[in-house]
């Protein structure tokens, strides 16, 4: 067993349990239905790409893999499914706050063969200071960053427990100028519709103001957002020099999802259009009626945005973010 392993090992030992998960933080449960999760964003079966394309982006930027990965905020087993296949450390503590959510993942996350040993604890991400300094090579995140309260102590808290040459790698965040786009035009579908001579139903008035609504209340700074559930929104060289002033050292791909660097290397991000009506659809669940309303009618504006990044990626609306640990880093 590499020292790794055994200092991973020595201190999962002195963890207290609770019903059968390691127990780093209490049980904070998800503020929807975690059993409803999967449906409401059209996932149907776990696929291993996003794991898969998750180990593939490490190993391409020189990641050391040799000590154990962390995920934070599993949800359903999104990405745990992929990951507890491909990473080639030797354990994997995989995290949520919801012990709800971590059994649905380990239900899914099935009893096959894997690369690496499995461990489950309930953790909220505020608590992550507690955890030892230079722990783990990878801290994995997917749409779990925008959860967190504190965005800059959770930031110097994984660069703490990384070890040298190790990396937080989150994907499924949401870009700032991205959604503040998506968010003017919402406040132009009321105006176009009725143009159109389209009446509005009052459900669909109601979906509106809570779409243009929420996307404010992500963005603006100035509120205390402890009781949400979701959070905030982020600018790449924010993260940038967040990151810089733990060591660690940031590489952004927008619009990309963890899928994209496995096998068939497509990119699974098609344009802003697509995006704004499937954010719509699984989002903010508007139904098959308003969105055919909204795709006909506001199709200048959203062709027009198309047509601005038809030879480059853009409008940043989520992406990968990789800060890889410099070897020389102190914790
Ligand atoms: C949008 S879901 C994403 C779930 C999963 N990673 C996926 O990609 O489907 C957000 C996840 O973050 C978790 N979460 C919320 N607040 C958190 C916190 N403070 N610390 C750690 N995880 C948190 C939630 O319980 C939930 O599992």
């Amino acid at each position: 067993m590499s020292s790794a392993s055994s200092k991973f090992t020595a201190w999962v030992e002195t963890l207290p349990k609770w019903h059968g998960l390691l127990q780093l933080s209490p049980d904070r449960p998800y503020m929807h239905a975690e059993e409803d999760y999967d449906s409401q964003y059209g996932v149907t079966a776990m696929e291993p790409a996003d794991g898969e394309g998750l180990c593939r982006l490490l190993a391409t930027h020189g990641v050391d893999t040799t000590g154990p990965a962390l995920e934070i905020g599993c949800g359903t087993g999104y990405l745990t499914f992929g990951l507890a296949r491909n990473y080639p450390g030797p354990d994997f503590l995989v995290t949520d706050p919801s012990q709800a959510f971590l059994r649905l993942t380990q239900r899914h996350v099935g009893n096959d063969a894997y690369t690496a040993r499995r461990h489950f604890a309930v953790l909220n991400a505020d608590d992550l200071g507690q955890l030892p300094s230079e722990m783990f090579s990878v801290i994995a995140m997917r749409s779990t960053l925008h959860h967190i309260l504190n965005v800059e102590a959770f930031i110097a808290a994984s660069a703490r427990t990384l070890r040298p040459g190790g990396a937080l790698v989150m994907g499924a965040e949401p870009c700032e100028y991205g959604y503040v786009l998506m968010g003017a035009l919402g406040q132009t579908i009321a105006p176009v519709l009725a143009a159109a001579g389209v009446e509005l139903e009052a459900a669909w008035k109601k979906q509106l103001g809570n779409f243009v609504d929420t996307i404010r209340f992500y963005c603006r700074r100035d509120i205390d957002k402890t009781t949400a559930e979701d959070k905030h929104l982020f600018n790449p060289h924010e993260l940038g020099e967040l990151g810089a002033a733990h060591g660690l050292q940031l590489k952004f791909f927008p619009n990309a999802t963890f899928g994209d660097f496995a096998p068939p290397f497509q990119a699974e991000f098609v344009s802003f259009s697509i995006f704004f009506l499937n954010y719509l659809k699984y989002c903010m669940l508007f139904d098959a009626e308003f969105l055919k309303h909204i795709s006909r009618h506001l199709k200048p504006q959203l062709k027009y945005i198309d047509d601005c990044y038809r030879s480059h990626v853009g409008p940043a609306i989520t992406g990968v973010f990789l800060l890889k640990k410099t070897a020389d880093a102190a914790s």
